[in-house]
């Protein structure tokens, strides 16, 4: 999403200035083209060398500098830019952003910018919140600027708070989101993500290798383009992606149970959870001691949420499943999408390298009624923003049916 665009990087002084260098550096290795603006006091933390060098643009500190090649005049930037990104954004240059004093480049072109524009505030605790920096940053919010919620830890100042610049990808992300189509506003979409768990005692319980990534960078893209997500999820390590509602569930019952109450009111649902068939006959009150040599567990099977979900929807509505084989795939896959009334299987063979539990990638055949079409080994994100464009797609034939 990255890959030419023009994004114009404010710098302004305050400590976490110096790690605008590195952002500046990364934002380069994605395909971008960087134009660093500081204010006045950015230079005293860092020198306006370092991202010329980084960016092999001029960094430009005064409005009325004559001194460069390049035509970045602040009107002419602030009609190129695809984005515009304020990191690290002190109290003062939030304050005269959300009041329209322009006094420097940076706030003149700012101002002149109709681009989306993420601010990042970083600052000392005290200074980020008071009132006058939260109504500020409210008053930004406001006219549609997208705000980065600070970290918390230990400041420069030794005091420990919020006002953290967050890391760089935290950044670059929210810089994805501001430059991502809208194509989803207004679309309820429910992602299920994770692995299901399957209590045997109060200690045990049976699971599988499912690392939650798929659904989550589902939820993530969705809520990105526009949608209004819930995430209903199994036990991962993950942390909620910003914007979605999560809801967090052990077992396939509980997830039933989540995903079955909240389906009327859903556009799409995206079942990517790795849902246990089987669970406990009995969960066990007490730990099992160990006893004989083997052990015999009985298991019963747990209600097929996609299944209930076909069975259950209504006109209009889009179901998703994602389906796992290590034999006869698409065979397997199109029986499932039939046998489910799904609108779409996502098959992923994890015999194949780069695809499964745990890496960042995935190789799909994405299959409907009508076709199969398979794609080669993407990141999971791409295969998020591929499956929900193909959802999009079936939603608004629905739709207009
Ligand atoms: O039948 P199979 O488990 O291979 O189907 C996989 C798809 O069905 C996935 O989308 C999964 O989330 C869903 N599923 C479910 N409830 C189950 C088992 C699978 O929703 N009990």
């Amino acid at each position: 999403m990255l890959t030419n665009k023009t994004i114009v990087l404010g710098v302004t002084g305050g400590i976490a200035a110096y790690k605008a260098a590195d952002l500046a550096s990364r934002l380069v290795k994605r395909g971008c083209r960087v134009y660093v603006l500081m204010t006045r006091s950015a230079t005293e933390f860092i020198a306006p060398l370092t991202f010329e060098t980084l960016t092999g643009n001029k960094a430009v500190v005064d409005t009325f500098d004559r001194n460069f090649q390049w035509n970045v005049e602040h009107v002419a930037l602030a009609k190129q830019a695809d984005a515009f990104l304020i990191a690290p954004a002190t109290a003062n240059v939030i304050a005269k952003l959300a009041h329209g004093l322009a006094d420097d480049m940076l706030t003149t072109t700012v101002l002149a910018a109709s681009c989306p524009k993420v601010v990042a505030p970083a600052m000392n605790t005290g200074m980020y919140e008071n009132p006058v920096t939260q109504d500020n940053l409210q008053t930004l919010r406001d006219y549609g600027f997208s705000i980065v919620e600070p970290d918390s830890g230990v400041l420069a100042c030794k005091d420990v708070g919020k006002g953290r610049l967050p890391d760089a990808d935290v950044l670059i992300s929210a810089l994805e989101d501001a430059l991502s189509p809208k194509d989803l506003q207004g679309i309820r979409v429910l992602v299920t993500a994770g692995p299901t768990c399957e209590a045997l005692d109060p200690v045990r319980y049976i699971t599988n290798h499912s690392s939650g990534k798929m659904g989550y960078a589902i939820a993530r893209a969705a809520a990105r383009r526009g949608a209004q997500v819930t995430l209903v999820s199994g036990k991962t390590g993950l942390s909620a992606p910003a914007g979605v509602q999560r809801v967090d569930v052990f077992s396939a019952q509980e997830m039933f149970d989540q995903v079955t109450r909240r389906f009327p009111e859903q556009d799409i649902v995206i079942k990517a959870a790795a849902v246990g068939d089987y669970r406990p006959k009995q969960r066990q009150e007490h730990k099992i001691k160990k006893s004989g040599e083997t052990m015999t567990l009985q298991l019963v099977k747990n209600p097929d949420i996609l299944a209930y979900l076909g069975e259950h929807k209504r006109l209009g509505q889009v179901i998703c499943g994602f389906s796992m084989e290590t034999k006869d795939l698409l065979e397997n896959s199109r029986k499932k999408l039939e046998k489910k009334q799904a609108d779409l299987i996502v098959a992923n063979n994890l015999t194949v390298a780069g695809a499964g539990f745990g890496v960042d990638t995935n190789a799909v055949t994405m299959i409907t009624p009508e076709d199969a079409i398979p794609y080669p080994v993407m990141s999971k994100e791409q295969v998020a923003d591929e499956l929900l464009t193909r959802l999009l797609g079936i939603l608004k034939k629905k739709q207009g049916e």
